[in-house]
């Protein structure tokens, strides 16, 4: 006996009706881009595997751990994306997008890959929408990235979500305060995994969740206080801009993306309802990633924000999204010529761009009714072989349960105007 078959451990599928739901959300993710100027681009779901060792630096989890990586058969070495903003950055260096008109807007959605642990809200396969802002220093810009994921929260309803923002500072000013970080956490009482990542990476001590490290680090620097005069500014300016935008946000200098590449601004939005992988969304700036991978020296900023958790958001808040694309009208023909014209009839009214099912299959009337009544359509029709002579059929509302006959010749019109 064969055994069942099912979809790779930790891997989010969507079926009907959450798989609707699920599509409202992307599309609302994107939405608030599209109307600010960023223009989509569709990129490839595997890459040089050097390009996220370079890009997204090899320190971070995701790359030494995560990464779905193998050999192509040319035997070059392949990686399923992990994140959307070395892709993009890369290709705007292939199309030359960033000799025009900057900055260069751009979005994309998509499925990203991570071999993480799974659990609720965490998958090795997860949907994200993100978009990048390329050559712009303009802190006006790094509000309007921010106001965009924002517009797409708060379009679908979404209320217990938080904005967490920082700076990370730049080339100038965070040498030298990782250097500052390093002092202090070589004096803490830390194990020996833990010293190895103050080694390589010592913002991410401050992120420890363990208490033990949390009381330890209290009093360590901050790079907020030891921002240069020049990130300092911005981020005085970034912050001005959310002010005059009405977006209110939390200040969080402990807080550390799982990414290398950022610079300046950094921001996180998180939601209450989530449990432990809280963040719906996340970016920020990346001002020395275009010429890690061979471009020339612009900045940028972006995000990515997580469609899986942001529809687990919406459920936990008991949102109820519209329904997309209800069934205006549900066709029931009964006999072989009715169900000829009900299918001429069906094409003619989806030509015209209504929602139209008709019943398959010798149902009878009762199983075909029943199958309308499912199927949540406004209309049903019921066309039977005697209508056929005059050309007509019972059209019944399926919420206030009136029928009439009605001309079919017409039945675009009457539907037209009834509900639209
Ligand atoms: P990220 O924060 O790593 O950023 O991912 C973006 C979002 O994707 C997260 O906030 C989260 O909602 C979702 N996400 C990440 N991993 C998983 C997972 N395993 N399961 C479900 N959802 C997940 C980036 O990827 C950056 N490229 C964003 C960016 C663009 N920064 C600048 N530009």
């Amino acid at each position: 006996m064969s055994s069942q078959l099912q979809a790779p451990k930790g891997v989010a599928e969507y079926v009907p009706p959450e798989s609707e739901a699920f599509l409202t959300v992307r599309e609302a993710l994107c939405e608030p881009a599209r109307n600010a100027g960023y223009k989509y681009v569709e990129l490839p779901i595997f890459e040089d595997t050097a390009l996220f060792v370079r890009g997204v630096g090899e320190s971070t989890d995701v790359v030494s751990k995560e990464m779905y990586t193998f050999d192509d058969r040319g035997g070059r070495s392949i990686t399923l994306r992990p994140e959307g903003t070395a892709g993009v950055i890369r290709s705007t260096i292939e199309h030359s997008l960033d000799r025009g008109q900057l900055p260069v807007k751009l979005w994309y959605a998509g499925p990203f890959f991570r071999a993480e642990r799974p659990q609720r809200g965490r998958y090795r396969q997860f949907f994200s929408v993100g978009i990048e802002a390329i050559g712009g220093d303009d802190p006006a810009l790094d509000a309007e990235v921010i106001a965009i994921a924002n517009e797409g929260f708060r379009s679908l309803g979404l209320r217990n979500f938080r904005l967490e923002l920082t700076s990370l500072g730049d080339s100038n000013c965070r040498p030298a305060y990782r250097i500052r970080l390093q002092e202090f956490l070589s004096r803490l009482d830390l194990d020996p995994e833990t010293r190895d990542r103050a080694a390589l990476n010592p913002l991410r001590v401050l992120d420890d969740k363990r208490q033990s490290v949390i009381d330890q680090v209290v009093d360590a620097p901050l790079m907020l206080d030891h921002l240069c005069s020049a990130c300092s500014h911005h981020f005085a300016e970034v912050r001005s801009y959310l002010e005059v935008l009405g977006i209110e946000y939390s200040l969080a200098p402990r807080l550390v993306r799982g990414l290398d590449y950022y610079t300046r601004t950094t921001f996180e939005f998180t939601h209450a309802g989530l449990g432990a992988q809280s963040a719906i969304g996340g970016g920020g700036r990346y001002d020395g990633l275009m010429t890690t991978l061979g471009g020339q020296d612009l900045s940028g900023i972006g995000f990515g924000l997580g469609v899986d958790r942001t529809l687990l958001a919406v459920q936990s808040e008991g949102i109820v999204l519209p329904p997309r694309n209800p069934l205006a009208i549900f066709i029931v023909a009964l006999g072989s010529e009715a169900k000829k014209r009900a299918v001429l009839l069906a094409g003619e009214i989806r030509t015209a761009g209504i929602a139209v099912d008709l019943s398959y299959g010798d149902r009878g009337l009762k199983g075909a009714m029943k199958a309308a009544d499912r199927s949540g359509a406004h209309f049903s029709i019921v066309i039977g072989e005697r209508d056929l002579e005059k050309d007509t059929g019972e059209l019944k509302n399926m919420q206030s349960g009136v029928q009439e006959t009605i001309s079919l010749a017409t039945l675009i019109a009457t539907i037209k105007a009834r509900l639209l």
